[in-house]
């Protein structure tokens, strides 16, 4: 009898340490509990963008208004996207049919020539699709998308002009032929185009920008300007500047995060080591600078309000209580990072996954998840768009989101595989 009483208990006690396991495991996994936030805020935004295929959602006003952006403008891809990586992990049709909704109303900017951003647009938007649809049109609209890019590209300064000619920050200067650090995440499309249509033009170009940025935006810490401006006739370096960091000479945390990023992609379609070595060391300038917070979620620029930085805007100390984060470049970083991780080996390879899975977990938390439902729409909340003109500060983005959910199906493939 006390046997089987012992084998009761012992059954019992299996089930409860099994159950209490799952429940454990599904609390502390931030992958599910990141998705499982994200599916009624995304539900809203999908019920309140109803039928209207022309209003991308961006980012919230201060009146908790959603801010919409236009389809020639630069975020258009990333709801269509975010709604892709939320098909790939829940599998559930609803955000299929949505996600293939939002990307085919982007059709119309395989021509867009107005700046560089085709790239964002275009790739993360249809280059998504094409992972889960096999619509022989997609390959077309990309072609014709990369097309558009080159347009801006000249061979006498060797890269992709970012912007039209526009003033500086604070009229100090005009920029004739600027170009930006963030165009490096406009070249993967490039490199699709020329693996699709055999021409290697495309990703030639790819190339010769990337050369360019790691030539005249680099300083040699690796911390990087956000704007080189040239002269278009002669290919020379003007200018050295920014529009969207705290100072000339500071480190924008985002414009670093697209490098890490877009240095990363351009090493994984090259296999050009002098890539691999930019990439790791902008990622070293990154994780060990001492102005990282200990939860690795950058301040939106790496030198605000330092001695030596001197903006050309006014900046007011003491507007804001903390010097707020930008959750956005930690996850476009540690979705860069882990790639970067799995092309290395040993000690190197676990430096960038532990600062990934670090940085994940920050955003993970509900210190920077909306489990608090702050807003009823976005994922990610404490992102800045653009300080210094005092636009989207301590925000949700939805590239933010984007890159974040990226990341976690990055980081959950690694785990599994
Ligand atoms: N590419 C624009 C930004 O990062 O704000």
């Amino acid at each position: 009898m006390n046997t089987f009483k012992n084998k009761i208990l012992l059954c019992f006690t299996f089930v409860l340490f099994f159950v209490f396991n799952i429940t454990f495991a599904q609390q502390y996994d931030f992958v599910a509990r990141s998705f499982k936030t994200a599916e009624p805020l995304y539900q809203n935004l999908l019920t309140k963008t109803k039928g209207n295929f022309v209003d991308y959602p961006h980012s919230l006003y201060e009146n908790g208004e959603i801010k919409y952006l236009q389809i020639d403008e630069w975020t258009g891809g990333f709801w269509p996207g975010a709604l892709w990586y939320m098909y790939e992990y829940t599998k559930d049709n609803k955000w299929k049919e949505a996600a293939l909704a939002w990307t085919n109303s982007l059709e119309s900017n395989q021509y867009n020539t107005s700046h560089h951003d085709i790239g964002f647009m275009m790739y993360c938007s249809y280059g998504n699709a094409l992972r889960f649809v096999n619509d022989e049109r997609y390959p077309k609209i990309l072609l014709q998308s990369a097309k558009s890019l080159c347009q801006r590209y000249s061979p006498v300064v060797g890269s992709i002009q970012s912007w039209n000619k526009r003033k500086s920050k604070g009229d100090i200067n005009t920029w004739e032929y600027p170009v930006i650090m963030d165009n490096m995440m406009n070249l993967e499309l490039l490199f699709y185009a020329s693996k699709i249509s055999g021409d290697t033009s495309y990703k030639h170009i790819a190339i010769k920008h990337a050369e360019q940025t790691m030539k005249n935006h680099l300083r040699s810490d690796y911390s990087s300007y956000h704007v080189v401006n040239y002269d278009p006739k002669t290919g020379e370096v003007l200018h050295k500047q920014t529009l969207q960091g705290f100072s000339d000479q500071s480190t924008w945390a985002r414009g670093q995060a697209w490098g890490i990023y877009g240095f990363t992609t351009v090493y994984r379609e090259t296999k050009d080591k002098r890539f691999l070595e930019t990439a790791i060391k902008m990622a070293d300038f990154f994780l060990e600078h001492p102005n990282l917070p200990t939860d690795k979620i950058p301040y939106w620029d790496f030198n605000v309000g330092q001695k030596g930085f001197n903006p050309d805007w006014k900046y007011q100390p003491n507007k804001y209580q903390q010097i707020p984060r930008d959750a956005s470049a930690a996850a476009i970083a540690s979705s860069g990072l882990l790639e970067l991780s799995t092309m290395l080996k040993g000690e190197l390879k676990q430096k960038y996954y532990n600062a990934a899975l670090a940085m994940l977990k920050s955003l993970g938390s509900d210190s920077y998840l909306n489990t608090d439902k702050q807003n009823p729409y976005f994922l990610l909340k404490h992102s800045t768009g653009n300080f210094p003109s005092d636009r989207e500060i301590d925000v949700p983005l939805i590239y933010a989101d984007y890159y974040y959910l990226e990341a976690l199906l990055r980081y959950r493939k690694m785990k599994n595989s």
